[in-house]
């Protein structure tokens, strides 16, 4: 008895400390804590509440919050309550999370600070010090588009590709796991963590340079490997161990020739949502690596599962459904925008969707238990495929879609239709709201005998560099029929209800609410809002700069917020101008926070256009040109945009002193922090000489009309 007694209460107190273990790892984030996100909160949190707890807002990623406080008849009292510069000028894509009265955010290079979401007061920082050189890697800049939270945790995902779990009340790190499988991978984190049944579920970037695609969960609470779901099938005879290994000999059927020794890409840089109810997890895929078919699998085959949404169980990775919306895909049309659930009522039946409208511009309704396609339909006009043949689920492809060594007009471009900037649903319009970038892209494949794979070198079709005249002409073509625009489409009858014309594409994510707003940071640098029933303009103000993140919405103490990054997107400064035609200019990143009342908070003044500076007078010798434009095509265009127009610096714009400082900066590494690479070692001073040659002749092409005519005049 006495024993038993004793025995009893040995288990009882060792019950006690496992509970006191699990209550001191579980729940470092109990109830008054920070960040106390638990399974129960998070699942009752389909669309956001009063917080704004998890990427999408709540877990079906509408992105639609009930909030009315703020509506369509006294949005015009809205002000600036706070902001915070975020010393950058690369850009800033998060979307924050606001939790109990906390605002947490990441800026560039992955620096991470907790807010008090009303007064702004700083709690924390941390910065997780990446190496510079990541930013070889990454094609638009250093960016993080959002962190998750867990248990008193926010966790982040950092571009050399680890997950660190923070303390929520302190900002210092509680656990790190590295992501990076395979060491010698272009690998990096760019997209928002999800929690998913208690694990935390990251993708990674890499597919336009040769890596190998793969999604992974670790336990959120210990940060312990729990799966990997290898997007792209091993060698045949090859097991990964992994999740994917269920499906590997059918993924396997799909692919052609050596494809292991290209790496076949398929990375999920953005996707990733978390059905608590079904405890699935969907991700998106991305391109294939290298891109042309021909060279990646010998041309043939389906290739599972790039550029496709792929259902897995959330606790295990063990695989449900795929829907590959572009077989063989090879245009750059990563299938990796945002996906958002609803119910929707479809030829009088309720059905649990997944939507997405990627890049390719068509727009996609899946069945959530099945990954039945239920509709498809082109959200923009474009050349490559006329629709979705409902029968097979596969795109019908317009003749001369597939790419051809001779330059051509190709649309959407490869920034889409729509890519990764989040879009919104309401289900009280019942409409999507996208970020459209109706684009064009000058596309070609370089003949079979010199194509070259080379790991960490992007392989995508518009890099290769004939026919320069042709491509001059395609170019102009595309920037004068390019257009950007905010577009309400009705996903059940697959239509446009209306659109919202902007000059340019670039616009920024959307939000939408109960009290009838619909927000978006627009190209024209202001942060503007609309009736969401029918896109009349309601409010604006001038930011500075593009706010291309997605906006959010929280309620504190009874009043209602709207909280928002404003940053530039790196990628896309392109071909824009300012409108006395001096080159774009914009203002350092800022986190803004507004409030109905709120008044006195003025930014500092934009900052000043400078003018196009004046090109050198010397003739590059023609040779090295030619030469200069392959290499840059090759090493340069995926940062600083085809033909060296746009991109994360505009090229043809460099200054006197720069011109002067070429080699130190190209192949030095003396703006590595600034995200500008080190090519030492890569290339050698007589390439980088050439591509010097290149910029400076498509800097005198592009200046004035005839500048070298007047230069040879002088
Ligand atoms: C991974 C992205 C990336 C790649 C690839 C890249 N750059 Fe850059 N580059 C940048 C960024 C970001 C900056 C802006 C740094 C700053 O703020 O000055 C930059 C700046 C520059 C500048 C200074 C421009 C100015 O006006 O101040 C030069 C010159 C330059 N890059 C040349 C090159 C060349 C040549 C190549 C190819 C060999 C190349 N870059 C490839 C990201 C990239």
């Amino acid at each position: 008895m006495t024993r038993l007694l004793n025995w009893k209460a040995l288990a009882l107190s060792a019950f006690a400390i496992a509970l006191l273990a699990v209550g001191g790892l579980v729940y470092a984030g109990a109830p008054g804590e920070p960040a106390n996100v638990t399974q129960a909160r998070l699942a009752a949190a389909a669309q956001p509440g009063q917080d704004w707890i998890t990427h999408g807002g709540g877990w079906q990623e509408q992105r639609f919050s009930p909030l009315t406080q703020i509506n369509d008849k006294n949005v015009g009292r809205l002000g600036l309550l706070w902001y915070d510069d975020l010393n950058t000028y690369r850009g800033v894509e998060a979307t924050p999370l606001e939790i109990d009265g906390v605002l947490y955010n990441i800026s560039a290079w992955d620096v991470t600070t907790a807010y008090d979401a009303v007064s702004g007061k700083k709690l924390w920082s941390y910065d997780p010090k990446i190496d510079p050189s990541f930013s070889q890697w990454i094609c638009c800049g250093p960016v993080s588009r959002g962190v998750a939270a867990w248990h008193g945790k926010i966790i982040i995902g950092t571009l050399d590709g680890r997950l660190i779990a923070l303390d929520a009340k302190t900002g210092k790190p509680v656990w790190t796991a590295d992501t990076v499988l395979d060491k010698g991978q272009p690998i990096t984190i760019t997209g928002a963590p999800r929690i998913a049944d208690g694990n935390v579920v990251i993708g990674n970037g890499g597919g336009d340079l040769g890596a190998r695609g793969y999604i992974t969960a670790w336990n959120a609470d210990t940060g312990k490997h729990a799966w990997t779901f290898w997007i792209v099938p091993p060698q045949p005879g090859h097991l990964d161990h992994a999740a994917s290994d269920s499906v590997a000999a059918m993924a396997q059927k799909t692919w052609a020739g050596p494809w292991w020794k290209y790496g076949g890409g398929g990375n999920d840089w953005d996707a990733l949502a978390y059905d608590p109810t079904l405890h699935t997890v969907f991700f998106g895929t991305g391109n294939g690596s290298p891109h042309p078919h021909r060279f990646r699998s010998a041309g043939k085959g389906d290739n599972l599962f790039i550029c496709s949404i792929v259902a897995v169980d959330a606790k295990t990775g063990r695989y449900k459904w795929h829907y590959q919306e572009i077989p063989a895909e090879e245009w750059d049309y990563d299938c990796t925008a945002p996906m958002i659930m609803a119910t929707l009522t479809l030829n009088g039946q309720k059905r649990d969707v997944i939507m997405q409208a990627p890049k390719d511009g068509m727009f996609y309704v899946l069945d959530r238990h099945t990954g039945k396609l239920l509709s498809a339909k082109p959200y923009m006009p474009m050349n490559w495929a006329s629709g979705v043949d409902p029968k097979t689920g596969r795109p019908i492809l317009l003749p001369n879609a597939e790419p051809q060594i001779k330059p051509y007009l190709i649309s959407p471009g490869s920034g889409g239709g729509h890519s990764w900037n989040p879009m919104s649903y309401s289900p009280l319009t019942g409409l999507v709201y996208i970020p459209m970038f109706e684009g064009y892209m000058v596309e070609s494949i370089v003949p079979d005998d010199q194509f070259k794979y080379v790991l960490g070198k992007t392989t995508i079709n518009q890099g290769y560099a004939n026919e320069p005249e042709l491509r001059k002409k395609l170019r102009q073509e595309a920037a004068d029929r390019e257009i950007g625009y905010m577009l309400a489409w009705d996903p059940v009858k697959q239509k446009e209800a209306f659109r919202i014309p902007y000059p340019h594409g670039g616009n920024g994510g959307t939000m939408v609410t109960a009290g009838n707003l619909l927000v978006e940071g627009t190209i024209n640098k202001t942060f503007a809002i609309y009736r969401a029933d029918n896109g009349q303009k309601l409010w604006k103000l001038p930011v500075g700069s593009v706010p291309v993140s997605g906006p959010i919405t929280y309620e504190v103490n009874g009043k209602q917020y709207i909280a928002v990054n404003v940053g530039w997107n790196s990628a896309i400064v392109s071909k824009l101008t300012n409108p006395d035609g001096t080159p774009f200019s914009y203002a350092p990143g800022r986190l803004m926070v507004f409030a109905l009342d709120a008044k006195g908070v003025t930014l500092p003044p934009a900052p000043p256009s400078n003018a196009v500076p004046a090109p050198p007078r010397e003739v590059p010798d023609p040779a090295a040109v030619t030469r200069g434009e392959a290499l840059y095509a090759q090493n340069c265009a995926i940062c600083h945009g085809a033909s060296a127009v746009g991109g994360v610096k505009d090229l043809r714009h460099l200054t006197k002193e720069t011109h002067a400082d070429f080699l130190n900066i190209v192949l030095g590494g003396e703006r590595e922090k600034l995200g500008m690479p080190k090519f030492g070692g890569k290339l050698t001073e007589a390439q980088a000489n050439d591509i010097h040659a290149y910029l400076i002749k498509r800097a005198q092409d592009d200046y004035q009309p005839n500048f070298m005519d007047l230069v040879k005049r002088q």
